[in-house]
């Protein structure tokens, strides 16, 4: 695997392939599992981590699919309830209908609990050694569980329609986005077994980069149409959203701020990381 562009292509055959089928007399299980999966998106967390095993130990990176995997499917479970009628009610995700309109309610919460779970089963039957296993399991289940994404989430919905002070907003965006980013490149640099200060560095960087990835998404919702954004937009009025509270050139202004910090921080890391973070973030950096 040469280009980072051929680990990214690797991969997405590699998840393509790994969508294993679920024998049932259920009619809609096994599709409805893998739907959301398969239906695309950006790939931007798997990226990340695919990113820093090529930085620091490329030789590791077909053993870092399947962790790769395992992040992508948990937030893909966290994009399916956060469409649920009881959170953000979306009929639209990653430019189709999303899974309760599809199918029903029951079956699109089922689909998210078995994404999250299965995250787990996948990194526990990697090629890796034990110990990076549970280093990578405490990672996600801490960002991604009670201290971080779910959190979040539950911080975004009780508190709409109360506008909040940019201080707790920012932790709504933090739990909610940043963390799982963050634990995208700590699970990288577990793989690459990176020292523990280039570790810590990477997680601090990612918190930069998730909060600004959420200011960007609620950009987003305020300046694409439903078709560029593949689901619903001007969809965040009843949102504490940095948009909402800043106004669309504050909430920019903002993630220039996170921008020019997290410039600085890839300076810092090895010429490899510094080339492929660069290029993968180029594409984010115009908002
Ligand atoms: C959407 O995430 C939800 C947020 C945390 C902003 P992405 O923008 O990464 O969605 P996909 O994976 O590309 O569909
Ligand atoms: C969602 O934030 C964050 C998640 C944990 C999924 P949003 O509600 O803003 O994400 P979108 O705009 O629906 O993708
Ligand atoms: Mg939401
Ligand atoms: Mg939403
Ligand atoms: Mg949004």
């Amino acid at each position: 695997m040469k280009t980072l562009d051929s680990v990214f292509k690797a991969f997405e055959e590699y998840l393509k392939h790994n969508t294993p089928k679920v024998s049932s007399f259920h009619p809609h299980y096994e599709a409805a599992l893998w739907e959301m999966v398969l239906n695309g998106g950006k790939r931007f967390r798997p990226k990340l981590l695919l990113s820093i095993v090529a930085s620091f130990k490329k030789e590791s990176l077909q053993n870092a699919f399947a962790p790769a995997l395992a992040l992508e499917i948990l937030h893909a479970y966290s994009l399916i309830h956060d469409d649920l009628p009881a959170m953000d009610n979306a009929p639209l995700r990653r430019g189709c209908e999303t899974l309760h309109k599809k199918y029903d309610e029951v079956l699109a919460i089922l689909a998210g609990d078995g994404l999250n779970t299965h995250a787990f089963y996948l990194i526990a039957k990697a090629q890796l050694k034990p110990k990076v296993k549970v280093k990578l399991i405490e990672t996600l289940s801490f960002n991604g569980g009670i201290y971080g994404m779910v959190l979040g989430q539950a911080l975004d919905c009780h508190f709409e329609h109360q506008t909040l002070p940019l201080e707790q907003l920012k932790i709504i965006h933090l739990n909610k986005t940043a963390k799982l980013i963050a634990s995208a490149l700590e699970m990288g640099a577990i793989i690459a077994q990176c020292d523990k200060k280039t570790r810590k560095n990477l997680y601090q960087l990612g918190l930069d980069l998730g909060l600004f990835f959420q200011i960007r998404d609620d950009v987003i919702d305020s300046t694409q149409s439903i078709q560029e954004a593949g689901k619903p937009t001007h969809n965040d009025s009843i949102k504490n959203s940095y948009v909402n509270l800043l106004g669309l050139e504050g909430a920019r202004k903002s993630a220039k701020v996170l921008q020019d910090s997290i410039t600085k921080q890839i300076k810092t890391l090895n010429k490899p990381a510094q080339k492929h973070l660069q290029a993968l973030l180029n594409g984010y950096f115009n908002i």
